[in-house]
């Protein structure tokens, strides 16, 4: 495995796999690296002949600069898991290189990069914008592997490719679960045991969701804004979207409807969503 920290490596390592006739498979990652991320590289792996994963703490997509701040990073240990996951790139871009002074931030116009993640943290999806476009950019045409779990921002990449007309296939990779059904995320590191038991509460309420016929869409998202604040979350948002138009779902007429929700726990942010499965619906049904 190499780790290449120039972009100009980064580029010819991508170009050369190219001339050699290889499928590269890119894995953008922020580190911090969990099974959730091994499943987007072992994803990779089976479906690219070279893979790439980057590691880049981008600060432009953060809106709380103490999050940023406490943004855990453990290098060594994110190295070792790429290793083990069959990974042939590793690129540790430097800030100064990514972002010299004066760099432009991409603008995202439309409904979709304004609501829920959008609508809680402004230029947040400006930044993942900005950054993917550029990684892609370094990368060249590729195969893009990212997870459900960030299922807006998956929706932005979407958009940001048809739009640009980027060479990339975007591959969505499932949701990776703890055993008790707490979604991973970097994030959680920073949990304590008791924040941990009330953020499993979020995938206690996208169970409910799944399992359980609601008269309303209204009253499915008071059930699950009160089993998550009744465990001590603060609720950010519970919504229900149709996975096409990105439009809340008004009732249950909808084919591909997805369940958001968001909350903070000791201060950390947590997200996580499903499908919608009711209704006599389940989400096996609908695939
Ligand atoms: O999902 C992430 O880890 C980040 O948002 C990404 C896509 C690597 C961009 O910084």
């Amino acid at each position: 495995m190499e780790v290449v920290s120039d972009l100009a490596g980064w580029r010819e390592r991508c170009d050369d796999a190219r001339h050699r006739e290889l499928c590269v498979g890119l894995v953008p990652t922020m580190g911090a690296l969990h099974a959730g991320h091994r499943s987007l590289m072992a994803a990779a792996r089976a479906q690219c002949d070279v893979v790439v994963v980057s590691i880049f703490v981008n600060p432009l997509q953060f809106t709380d600069a103490r999050d940023l701040e406490n943004y855990p990073q453990t290098l060594e240990a994110d190295l070792a898991l790429c290793e083990a996951a069959g990974v042939d790139v590793v690129v540790t871009p430097r800030r100064e290189e990514m972002w010299p002074v004066g760099h432009a931030t991409l603008t995202l116009d439309g409904e979709l990069t304004r609501m829920l993640e959008g609508r809680d943290r402004p230029g947040h999806f400006d930044g993942v914008a900005t950054v993917v476009d550029k990684l892609f950019d370094l990368t060249g045409p590729c195969c893009a592997f990212f997870g459900e779990k960030d299922f807006q921002q998956l929706a932005v990449v979407r958009q940001l490719i048809a739009a640009h007309e980027l060479p990339v296939t975007l591959v969505g990779c499932p949701i990776v679960r703890e055993s008790d059904g707490l979604a991973l995320s970097s994030r959680n590191v920073r949990l304590s045991a008791e924040g941990r038991r009330k953020a499993l509460s979020l995938s206690v309420a996208l169970r409910l969701a799944a399992s359980t016929t609601f008269d309303t869409v209204g009253e499915l998202r008071h059930a699950l804004a009160e089993v998550m604040s009744s465990a001590g979350v603060v609720v950010h948002y519970v919504s229900v979207v149709d996975e096409e138009s990105w439009s809340e779902v008004p009732d249950f007429a909808v084919p591909f409807g997805r369940v958001l929700i968001a909350g903070t726990v000791d201060g950390v942010r947590v997200i996580d969503n499903g499908p919608l499965g009711m209704k006599g619906r389940t989400s096996a049904a609908r695939n």
